[in-house]
C-alpha cells in the first residue's frame, strides 16, 4: 500500500441533502512514521448528527468548524499497523478522532486503547459517544428516581435507546418518541419501554396523556419538533429536562419557537443543555457507571452499517429521513 484514501470537506452545506459536491476524495501518500508516532488503519468510523454543525461556518459553537480543505472530522476505531511510539504496539486497537480517512498518523494525542473484547460496532454503538452522552445527560441533568416517568425523543436512536434502557433498569416508567411503527415496536418489544409514540402518525397529545397518567418528571430531548410542546405541558413540578439534541431544527434556517417560560417558574423546572466535549475528562467515571448495566445484559443496541469510506458522504442524510436504524457506522 503506497497511497490511501482521504475525504476532505471543500464546501459548506446550504440546506438540502448532503452530497459528494461538498467533498473531495483524494489519494494521499502513506506517511513515514517518525519517532514517537504510530500509524492506524481505521476499520470503522462513526457518523453523528453533530457533523452538520462541524460542516457549517458557525464559529460560536462548542467546537470550531472543520476548515475547508481539511479532512472531515469523525471518531473511529482501528488497529495500529506500524509504531515508533513507546506506548502503542502493532496490533493494538485504538479509538478516537481520526477523520474520514483510511490511515491516521498519530502521536497518541486524543486516541485511547480499546481492550474490551467486543466487536468494533459494539464499541462505537455503546461505549463511545452514544453511551457516554446518554449516561452524562440522564444522570447529571435528568437525575432519575425509581417510580418516576421519563420521556425520551429520538428513542430508537443510538443515544435515545440507551437513555430509555438505563431509565427502565432504574425502575422508571419510560415512554419513547419515534418516527416509524417499526421503531415503536423495537423499543417496546425488544428494549422493554413501557410505551411509544409515533410523532408522525399518532395524535401526540392524547397518546402522551394516555401513556403518562402521572405526568412527566424527566424529559430527555434529542429532537425538538412538535413533541416538545406537548411534553413541556405535562411536566411535573421540579421536573428536569436534559437538552441533548434538536435534530428537527438543524436543517431549518429558523428554529421552531420554544415553549413559553412561565411554566418554568410555576413548575420549578430545570432545563439544561450540554455537549460531550465538556465531559471528556469524565469518561472513566461515565464508563464505570454505564458498564455494569451492559454486563448485566440491560443495554441492547443495533448498528446501521454502511460499506466503504465514500458512503459517508451521503450516509449522513439518513439521520434526517430517520432511515438509520441504530448507530450509523461506516465500515472501511
Ligand atoms: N449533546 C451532545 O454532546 C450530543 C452527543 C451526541 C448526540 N447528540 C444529539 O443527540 C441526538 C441523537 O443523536 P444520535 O446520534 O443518537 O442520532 P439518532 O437518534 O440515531 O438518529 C437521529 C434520529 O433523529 C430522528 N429525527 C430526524 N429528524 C427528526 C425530526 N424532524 N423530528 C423528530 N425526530 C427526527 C430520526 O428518527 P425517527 O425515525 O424516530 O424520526 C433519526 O433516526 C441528535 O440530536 C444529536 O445531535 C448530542
Amino acid at each position: 500500500m503506497t497511497t490511501f484514501t482521504r475525504i476532505n470537506l471543500i464546501a459548506r452545506p446550504e440546506g438540502g441533502p448532503i452530497g459528494p459536491e461538498l467533498f473531495e476524495v483524494v489519494q494521499q501518500e502513506v506517511p513515514t512514521v517518525g519517532e514517537g508516532q504510530f500509524l492506524v488503519k481505521q476499520t470503522q468510523l462513526s457518523l453523528d448528527p453533530a457533523m452538520f454543525g462541524w460542516m457549517s461556518s458557525d464559529t460560536e459553537s462548542y467546537i470550531p468548524p472543520v476548515a475547508l480543505g481539511d479532512v472531515m472530522r469523525s471518531s473511529g476505531i482501528g488497529e495500529v499497523i506500524e509504531s515508533n511510539h513507546p506506548d502503542f504496539s502493532v496490533g493494538d486497537r485504538v479509538m478516537g478522532m481520526m477523520g474520514w480517512q483510511e490511515l491516521h498518523l498519530s502521536d497518541g494525542t486524543s486516541l485511547n486503547k480499546v481492550t474490551a473484547p467486543l466487536p468494533d460496532e459494539a464499541i462505537l454503538s455503546v461505549f463511545s459517544l452514544p453511551g457516554l452522552t446518554a449516561t452524562q445527560g440522564l444522570y447529571s441533568i435528568g437525575k432519575p428516581k425509581e417510580g418516576e416517568t421519563l420521556v425520551v425523543s429520538g428513542a430508537a436512536g443510538s443515544v435515545g435507546s440507551i437513555v430509555g434502557q438505563l431509565a427502565k433498569a432504574d425502575g422508571l416508567t419510560v415512554v419513547g418518541v419515534v418516527g416509524t411503527d417499526e421503531k415503536a415496536d423495537w423499543i417496546v418489544n425488544e428494549l422493554g419501554f413501557d410505551g411509544a409514540i409515533n410523532y408522525k402518525s399518532d395524535d401526540i397529545e392524547s397518546k402522551l396523556a394516555e401513556l403518562t397518567p402521572n405526568g412527566i418528571d424527566v424529559y430527555f430531548e434529542n429532537t425538538g419538533g412538535p413533541i416538545q410542546h406537548h411534553v413541556f405541558n405535562r411536566m411535573n413540578a421540579h421536573g428536569r429536562i436534559a437538552v441533548c439534541g434538536l435534530i428537527a431544527d438543524y436543517p431549518k434556517e429558523k428554529p421552531d419557537l420554544a415553549p413559553n417560560w412561565i411554566p418554568v417558574i410555576k413548575k420549578r423546572l430545570t432545563i439544561q443543555g450540554y455537549t460531550m466535549p465538556d465531559h471528556f475528562g469524565d469518561v472513566p467515571a461515565l464508563l464505570e457507571k454505564l458498564t455494569p448495566y451492559v454486563l448485566q445484559g440491560k443495554i441492547k443496541h443495533r448498528s446501521h452499517i454502511l460499506e466503504g469510506l465514500e458512503s459517508a458522504m451521503t450516509g449522513l442524510n439518513l439521520f434526517f429521513t430517520g432511515q438509520n436504524k441504530g448507530k450509523l457506522i461506516v465500515k472501511l
